[in-house]
């Protein structure tokens, strides 16, 4: 008997809505899948995604980590910066901006990140029904990064535009839309006189951190930190901002687990979410050699999509894993990948995620999403929503 497969095209908007039943019967039927139309393979299990994350010199990033033609290719370390790069080049690379990205500058963060969100939430709650995205969840990780970058404040709503238009893409089209790319120029060119100025006065910030980071007298480029900082931007922002949306979505659709989020479990909330609804669902690779899978040979050169999205969600790993359930065991999410790529603001991603609920649950008893405004980001990679309209009950 042969079974009848989905079609998986992660362009297409229908599956945007409700990603997961295709990727069970991806799971079950093909866990090596091939798309020929768009030219790639895909792998969902659990094990086998893990097994590619940490497989790093045969699933090579150094074309690119995006389905986007655009950005694939030996020129994606260009904007992408060493998330495009294998080892020993993203090594040396990812080792240099640690130094400027160290715990200790991030958990000094945690203060100014509180003091962010209560200045955004005593806008928000002025009135009993906003848009939690736009009003808060897009606002506090645009403005911590640059905080930790040194973007002045007057800039960032400009800056949160362009990044917003840098991850949309339109139903159906698999290029990278024309105004994404003139806003990548734009950032790209607003880093580069934010570099220019912090040459010209060092100020306490990363920026300025990166440019005196000297491991046996090696410094990174303006091209470089350029592209680290443009890095920075589409990695560290859109990715929590969808965090705390589904975070806040995910708990209103499930009233016990909302309960036991509003009266403390944050943590739990927040690394429930990730697992059950990542917000970067997909990334690529391409094979360096021939690799045999599943009874299959991919070619060097081909991509190969590593679905985050689905290893969350598969059941040789976490119990009924269709169940948003805070009090389930979590630790082996592969929502920050996995290996030498490792998400480098993992700790920071938590920590914002963390404060931002926990100021919010301080001053709120209640709420309702109301679910006939939802809209939802179309976005290959990035999974969450534009628009959560809420009413809350103040404590
Ligand atoms: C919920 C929020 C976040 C999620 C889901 C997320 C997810 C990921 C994933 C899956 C990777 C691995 C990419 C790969 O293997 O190709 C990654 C890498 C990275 N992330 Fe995050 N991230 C988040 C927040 C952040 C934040 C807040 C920052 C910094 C401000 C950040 C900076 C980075 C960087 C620099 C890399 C590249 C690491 C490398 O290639 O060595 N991320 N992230």
């Amino acid at each position: 008997m042969t079974t009848l497969l989905p079609v998986f095209d992660p362009y297409d908007y229908a599956f945007h809505d409700d990603p997961y039943p295709v990727y069970a019967a991806l799971r079950e039927h093909a866990p090596l899948y091939r798309n020929d139309g768009l030219g790639f393979w895909a792998l969902s299990r659990h094990a086998d995604v893990l097994h590619a994350f940490r497989e790093a010199e045969l699933f090579s990033s150094a074309d690119g980590v995006s389905l986007d033609p655009a950005a694939t290719g030996p020129h994606a370390s260009k904007v992408m910066s060493f998330l495009a790069m294998d080892d020993p080049r993203h090594f040396r690379m990812r080792s240099l901006v640690t130094k400027g990205f160290t715990p200790r500058r991030v958990a000094a963060l945690e203060e100014r990140v509180r003091e962010i969100t209560r200045e955004h939430l005593e806008v928000a709650l002025s009135s009993d029904t906003f848009d939690f995205i736009d009003d808060l969840a897009g606002k506090v990780p645009m403005d911590v990064v640059s905080e930790l970058l040194g973007v002045p404040v007057q800039d960032r709503a400009e800056l949160r535009r362009l990044a917003d238009l840098v991850v949309h893409r339109e139903d159906g089209v698999l290029d990278v839309p024309e105004a994404a790319a003139a806003a990548s120029l734009e950032l790209i060119v607003y880093y580069l006189d934010l570099v220019n100025a912090r040459r010209a006065k060092r100020e306490d910030d990363l920026t300025s951190a990166l440019l005196d980071v000297d491991i046996d007298g090696e410094h990174l480029t303006d091209e470089e930190l350029c592209a680290f900082l443009f890095l920075m931007v589409v990695a560290g922002n859109e990715t929590t901002t969808k965090l705390l949306g589904n975070a806040w979505y995910w708990a209103d659709v499930h009233p016990a687990q909302k309960d036991l989020a509003l009266s403390g479990a944050i943590p739990e909330w927040v690394d429930e979410t990730l697992r059950f609804d990542a917000s970067s669902q997909v990334l690529a690779r391409t094979c360096a050699a021939d690799t045999e899978l599943h009874g299959r040979v991919i070619p060097a050169g081909d991509r190969v999509l590593l679905l985050i999205g689905s290893a969350n969600r598969d059941e040789r790993v976490f119990p009924e894993p269709d169940a948003y359930d805070l009090r389930r065991d979590t630790s082996e999410l592969l929502s920050f990948g996995n290996g030498t790529h490792f998400c480098l603001g993992a700790s920071l991603a938590r920590l914002e995620a963390r404060v931002v609920l926990e100021e919010l649950v301080s001053l709120v008893s209640a709420y309702e999403v109301d679910h006939a405004g939802i809209e939802r980001v179309h976005s290959v990679n990035v999974r969450g929503f534009a628009h959560l309209p809420t009413t809350v009950v103040r404590r």
